[in-house]
């Protein structure tokens, strides 16, 4: 059965005090809070990984970096390494975020090879996916979510691919305030479970957990975390505040 899991994106936000505090009441209140049901991720920048790694040694709160490089080690400017987190106490990373992918240039291709890090290190990679409003308005969805998962998943073995989460984020719900209706959610993690199915078989499509992403809130969270398909959400600007995270970290459960 797929883990619940919350998670929270915190992209380019919080300064390092400010994210060590947050990190500090978030451990705090997952040490409180019986949460056997739920897993509690959170993504800071890569510069507040090494301590907030160090802090959450023994919490249940799992540390999670943004990106990572496609490459091993070497002459690559900006670029950080599955090794370098791993040595840093960081064993989750986000992959082929909608803003990596239209920012920077993340192609199918080199979120292939960031997954193919992340695994070779035994890492748990959150593989992003989802659709621009063009192509929602198309009813493009699903080919668009099918193309970037045979993209990134080429090459992998049905038990490498147990050990990833999925994150269906509709890039026209990113940072909006426009979520996608539960039904709509529901739509494309069904297809998203569907597609591991066919692919691998019912047990993978089983195991991964598959995380919506697009304006969550503690208003909007009950009714998206409760379709069949969704295992639970990750979160952008939600996260970034103790009080709603851990409304959702409760309704997540
Ligand atoms: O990765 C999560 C993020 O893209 C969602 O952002 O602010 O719409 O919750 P937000």
């Amino acid at each position: 059965m797929a883990r619940k899991i919350v998670a929270g994106n915190w992209k380019m936000n919080l300064l390092p005090d400010e994210g060590y505090q947050l990190i500090e009441d978030l451990s705090n209140f997952c040490e409180g809070n019986k949460l056997d049901n739920v897993e509690v991720v959170v993504s800071p920048p890569f510069i507040h990984l090494a301590k907030a790694a160090e802090m959450t040694a023994h919490s249940k709160l799992t540390i999670s970096a943004q990106n990572c490089s496609d490459q091993l080690s070497g002459a690559y400017t900006g670029e950080v390494s599955v090794e370098m987190l791993k040595a840093a106490g960081v064993n989750w990373t986000l992959i082929g975020h909608s803003e990596r992918r239209e920012y920077y240039g993340d192609t199918d291709e080199f979120v292939n090879g960031k997954l193919k890090r992340t695994i070779e290190a035994e890492m748990t990679p959150v593989l992003c996916v989802g659709e621009v409003l063009e192509d929602r308005k198309a009813g493009k969805q699903e080919e668009v979510v099918a193309s970037q998962l045979k993209g990134a998943l080429a090459g992998f073995s049905a038990d490498e691919v147990k050990n990833m989460v999925i994150a269906y984020e509709p890039v026209w719900a990113i940072g909006t305030g426009e979520t996608a209706s539960p039904e709509q959610a529901q739509e494309v993690h069904a297809f998203i479970r569907k597609y591991l199915t066919q692919t691998y078989s019912a047990e993978v499509a089983n195991a991964v957990s598959i995380l919506y992403g697009g304006s969550v809130k503690p208003e909007n969270a009950k009714e998206i975390f409760g379709q069949p398909d969704v295992d639970g959400g990750l979160i952008g600007g939600a996260s970034l505040k103790y009080e709603q995270f851990v409304k959702l970290i409760e309704i997540g459960q």
